[in-house]
């Protein structure tokens, strides 16, 4: 263990972050308020949908949780309501709806985008709606950066009338039918955390249909304050707002989002190539044209009958023990503990892609010498077992 670790996705600067942060400092705007932070709304907006006939605002948090609690706020989510909600994802997509009072509904995954199974979309909406219950939300997220089934989860939730909160925290700069994620539903959700595709080290953006939504959402994460001269609260207000020094921080890593994109894109590639020479390892791939993922994580899926019997866990303390980072997907949010008592739609398919998959290091800044080390490590584990 004696070589640097190998992270899976760690922060990448462009350089020019610093110049934002001190002007921040020189003109004192050290506050959740000020330049950086309307300047990096501006540049999320124009990266979302100036590409696009769309409109769209930008409300930037402290963190992507804030910006899913804001949305199910502003939806009017409230005790006693249900609210469905992907089940293989990190758990701060559904958390939010535990703040609320709310009861999560999960639901499965399909294999070719690993998100949200229209199928048992509607399977769960026609049950619950049997029990009594209309669900209020539908909580749908491009996982590891590849984009969901868009048009069919759209088409259901435009059937039932139910509201889609886009998850795409782990998706900045990825897209669907030319279209970038973020800008698909009634709210979007975008992380900014130490890990994702650009960091602020920590924040996240609310993307709404409106200008006025964007004021409502900013009005509550700045705790609500009436019009008046002194403190005056008609509503329960929240302290979500991004700081000025963070938005810093972003406003500089706009400036290199795409080359970021780019960089991942070609770490996916890379896995490509090399597990084209392995025998029962899948490389997670978009399924179509349709689908241009950022990807985030590159994931690949072992199938321990044609590997020779190397599973997924054999493979990730292989590389540990090279000091390099490797992590299961997200365990699916029915399988929780905390959430063991949530209502599941399914057969499966999350479950076996938690147990059988691997998320591999795939920063923006891995150098040469350190994918070397990943592929020799790769290779080694592959050539001890069979
Ligand atoms: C899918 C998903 N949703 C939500 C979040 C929450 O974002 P944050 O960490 O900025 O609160 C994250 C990442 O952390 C995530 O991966």
């Amino acid at each position: 263990m004696n070589k640097d670790k190998i992270w899976l996705s760690s922060p990448h600067m462009g350089g020019t972050e610093q110049k934002f942060v001190n002007e921040a400092f020189e003109q004192n705007w050290v506050a959740p308020l000020g330049p950086n932070v309307n300047g990096f709304e501006e540049d999320l907006k124009k990266y979302l949908f100036d590409s696009s006939s769309k409109e769209g605002a930008v409300a930037a948090l402290s963190s992507g949780t804030a910006a899913l609690h804001l949305a199910l706020v502003m939806l009017g989510i409230k005790a006693g309501d249900e609210v469905l909600c992907q089940s293989m994802t990190f758990a701060a997509s559904a958390n939010p709806i535990a703040y609320q009072g709310a009861t999560p509904i999960f639901i499965d995954s399909e294999e070719k985008t690993l998100n949200l199974c229209p199928k048992h979309l509607r399977t769960a909406i026609e049950d619950r709606i049997s029990k009594g219950k209309k669900p209020k939300a539908i909580i749908a997220v491009h996982l590891y950066g590849m984009p969901y089934q868009v048009d069919e989860i759209n088409a259901i939730a435009k059937e039932f009338d139910i509201p889609v909160v886009e998850d795409a925290a782990e998706a900045l700069g990825s897209t669907y039918k030319g279209e970038r994620c973020g800008t698909f539903a009634e709210y979007a959700v975008l992380s900014f955390n130490g890990n994702k595709i650009i960091t602020t080290s920590g924040g996240g953006a609310l993307v709404t249909k409106s200008q006025s939504a964007k004021e409502k959402a900013v009005f509550l994460a700045t705790q609500a304050r009436d019009a008046a001269p002194h403190y005056q609260h008609s509503e329960i207000g929240y302290n979500y707002r991004l700081s000025n020094i963070s938005a810093g921080i972003g406003r500089g890593q706009m400036q290199v989002v795409d080359e970021r994109v780019k960089a991942r894109r070609e770490m996916h590639e890379f896995y490509v190539d090399l597990f084209s020479e392995i025998e029962g390892v899948k490389v997670h791939s978009a399924p179509n044209e349709d689908f241009f993922s950022n990807h985030w994580l590159s994931v690949v899926c072992l199938n321990e009958e044609e590997t020779g019997g190397i599973k997924r866990e054999d493979l990730r303390l292989h590389l540990e023990e090279l000091n390099i980072e490797s992590r299961p997907l997200w365990k699916p949010m029915h399988l929780q503990p905390v959430f063991k008592n949530a209502p599941f739609y399914g057969n499966g398919v999350a479950e076996r892609l938690f147990e059988n998959s691997l998320c591999l290091p795939s920063g923006s800044n891995l150098n040469q010498e350190e994918k070397d080390r990943i592929k020799a490590g790769i290779l080694s584990c592959f050539k001890k077992q069979k």
